[in-house]
């Protein structure tokens, strides 16, 4: 089966005006392609809890600063949509930038809290872009669900407070990270990574875990727990720290000891490759 490919807006609304018509729910995983199996983690997620899943494929240019990898970035349709064959729940949406961002756009969503730190303070236009072009699929499709992978968590926060703060009438959903055997979290920017880069990026996760045993052998306290992660990733000579924080998991509060469930984020740069990567705490 062919599966359906709507490359135009109004067509877009078209197909979840009928769905709604027909009362059928519809969630939406949106990604910007180069799909691997975190992203399909996500599709079979969202197959479980609504009729239609809308995949948007969609490398959103007003989340990149001029000197990122937006030009850069793997751009694989053809493969995507062999990839979401399978599914045939399935819908991809995969919208020209003109349509989205006609000349004369002028509205942008900024989350003024979590969205200004950790990844925001290298990257200060990345949420205001996140945040925008979701809303703007969240208008277009109406979906009742919406995916996002755990990897991404601070991503994943700003943009189900964005869904609180605005009152969007859907659910915000997060599907757990996927790790590769070697333990890389998935991302469709690890094929930048040459093969040592990739080997030296075995560190970040190895890292995490010694974090984690510490965390469940009873200790609470950052310092230890964030040295156990930096003294990992320094075994690697190629790595290099961007940040690596530890805190609440639902405020993203800084920590210096650990009452509630947490999270330790990070940031590392493999040569030009920006990693991000994160462990979750007593949840
Ligand atoms: O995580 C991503 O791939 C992007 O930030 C998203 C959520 C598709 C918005 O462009």
């Amino acid at each position: 089966m062919d599966l359906p490919q709507i490359y135009q807006l109004s067509e877009m609304l078209e197909f979840c005006r009928k769905t709604r018509e027909n009362r059928q729910t519809i969630a939406l995983v949106p990604t910007m392609g180069a799909l691997h199996q975190g992203h399909l983690s996500l599709v079979e997620h969202a197959a479980q809890l609504a009729d239609r899943v809308v995949v948007s494929i969609f490398v959103n240019p007003t989340q990149f600063a001029p000197h990122e990898d937006f030009a850069a970035y793997p751009r694989t349709l053809g493969e995507d949509a062999a990839k979401l064959a399978q599914y045939p729940a399935v819908v991809i949406f995969a919208p020209q930038t003109s349509e989205l961002y006609p000349s004369g756009f002028q509205t942008v969503v900024a989350n003024e809290g979590l969205g200004l730190t950790l990844c925001a303070k290298r990257r200060p236009q990345l949420f205001r872009g996140v945040c925008t072009i979701i809303a703007k699929l969240c208008n277009i499709t109406r979906a009742d669900f919406l995916l996002f992978g755990r990897k991404d968590f601070q991503q994943l926060r700003v943009v189900e407070q964005m869904v609180a703060d605005l009152n969007f009438p859907c659910t915000v959903v997060g599907s757990p990270l996927v790790r590769a055997r070697d333990g890389v979290a998935l991302s469709s920017r690890n094929v930048f990574l040459s093969q040592e880069q990739r080997q030296e990026a075995r560190m970040i996760s190895q890292g995490l875990w010694r974090a984690r045993d510490l965390f469940q052998g009873g200790e609470r306290r950052a310092q230890p727990l964030l040295a156990a992660v930096a003294n990992a990733i320094a075994e690697a000579p190629g790595l290099a720290v961007e940040y690596l924080w530890l805190g609440r998991w639902d405020t993203l509060e800084e920590c210096v000891e650990l009452s509630v469930p947490g999270i330790i984020l990070c940031a590392v740069h493999a040569g030009t490759v920006r990693l991000i990567d994160n462990i979750e705490l007593g949840l």
